[in-house]
């Protein structure tokens, strides 16, 4: 457990918040490259800030404060230039670092006041990466975006996927160390869901947590397995600071509010030997609901189960009245390293993960359990056999419910269904 104002520490992600700046420290996927195919602004909310995402005609991303400098105006109803973004209420421009380029009257009626240079623009950096466009909000100089493995790897489908999730940003990412819920969440309670009786899944037997430099590796023995098994030799990854990575996919847990996480799934399918070679032309992105038509929770995909999860653990968990138990090592473990990491920060230092040096940020290395699986050329018999993964090759998005049709029929092309 932890007391409220360690949970309020912890939870916190405004700027003004140790959290909040802490956070800061770290690039955020935000958005996807390819929802600017049919729009040129998106607002945005993160950690608090509210924003506004915008490409411009000539092709660059920015990221500026919501509302105009002139008379707050909001400039997510604005329109884009051919350098920068335009507010609709008096004409002001402003460029990707929040500069004033143009105020229409005033540079007619006193141009030498030059009372532009004087403007600016709250405007943080943005960076696409995997299809998706990456924002940092922290002081500089800014780490770099990082460039994970999994994002070059060849012969994949990968779409990516967001979900509103309506609770604070830490209960989900607790969710990313703890292994045992697999068991319950996922396969116990999806066999109830399905009214199958039994028998239930393969119990947890044996759990170990290591970290490494990125995060956390999670290690899991269950009934009827050799310690031989990948799940034992290599585990699942908890990401730092707010990701979970099971090997095919990514899941970031990005703080919208203390209130509000907003789900990114960045999910690459290796395609079939038989559909290879296979490039793909764009990254498509959806928006999965978290709702039924009678207001309950989904819980028929492996994500939206554990949307449940979070969000039934409150708005902003309190975890003065929770009860860990040895199976909960995990989430100690990333709690106390957050608070060191606090402390870090206070002495100057970097927290966790953070990548500064270029060299060092070229297909970055992760723990993969199923790299064989996801990296070499396999057939389709070979890949519909694996237990877990195996179902995609049906079709079925195993991750969250909601997948739009031209999605599905692009993934289906691409796999040769
Ligand atoms: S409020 Fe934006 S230009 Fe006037
Ligand atoms: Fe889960």
């Amino acid at each position: 457990m932890l007391d409220q104002a360690t949970n309020r520490l912890l939870t916190e992600v405004g700027a003004n918040t140790r959290m909040g700046q802490l956070l800061r420290r770290y690039w955020m996927p935000i958005a996807a490259v390819s929802e600017f195919d049919s729009v040129a602004i998106k607002p945005v909310r993160l950690m608090g800030e509210d924003l506004t995402l915008y490409k411009d005609l000539s092709g660059a991303f920015g990221l500026v404060d919501r509302h105009c400098p002139h008379r707050r105006a909001d400039l997510s109803y604005g329109f884009v230039e051919q350098c920068g973004l335009r507010c609709s209420y008096h004409g002001w421009l402003f460029n990707e670092a929040g500069r004033c380029t143009e105020q229409p009257w005033e540079d007619i009626a006193s141009p030498q006041a030059r009372f532009k240079d004087k403007i600016h623009v709250k405007a943080y950096p943005v960076e696409a990466r995997a299809g998706l466009l990456w924002a940092y909000l922290g002081p500089q100089p800014a780490p770099l975006v990082p460039d994970w493995e999994p994002f070059s790897w060849t012969n994949g489908f990968v779409q990516i996927v967001f979900a509103h999730v309506p609770c604070n940003w830490l209960q989900c990412q607790e969710n990313s160390i703890d292994p045992l819920h697999f068991e319950w969440m996922h396969m116990n309670w999806s066999m109830r869901l399905a009214d199958k009786p039994g028998p239930y899944s393969p119990r947890h037997l044996k759990l170990e947590f290591e970290e490494f430099d990125y995060g956390y590796v999670y290690r899991r023995l269950r009934e009827g397995m050799k310690e031989s098994d990948s799940m034992w030799t290599t585990g699942r990854v908890c990401l730092w600071p707010n990701a979970l990575f099971p090997g095919d996919h990514f899941e970031w847990r990005v703080p919208v509010d203390d209130e509000n996480t907003l789900s990114v799934t960045w999910s690459f399918t290796r395609v079939p030997r038989e559909q290879e070679p296979y490039v793909q032309e764009q990254i498509p992105a959806w928006h999965g609901p978290v709702k039924d038509e009678a207001g309950r929770w989904i819980s028929s995909h492996v994500m939206n189960q554990d949307f449940v999860a979070w969000i039934g653990q409150g708005t902003v968990a309190d975890r003065s009245l929770e009860h860990l138990g040895t199976g909960d090592k995990g989430v100690i473990l990333l709690r106390q390293r957050f608070l060191d990491d606090l402390a870090a920060i206070e002495k100057g230092g970097d927290p966790k993960g953070i990548i500064r040096d270029p060299a060092a940020n070229v297909s970055v290395r992760l723990p993969v359990a199923e790299r064989g699986f996801l990296t070499e050329s396999l057939s389709r018999a070979e890949l519909l056999k694996h237990p877990v993964l195996g179902k995609q090759y049906e079709g079925e998005y195993p991750f969250q419910a909601g997948q739009p049709d031209e999605v599905r029929k692009a993934y289906a092309q691409a796999m040769g269904i």
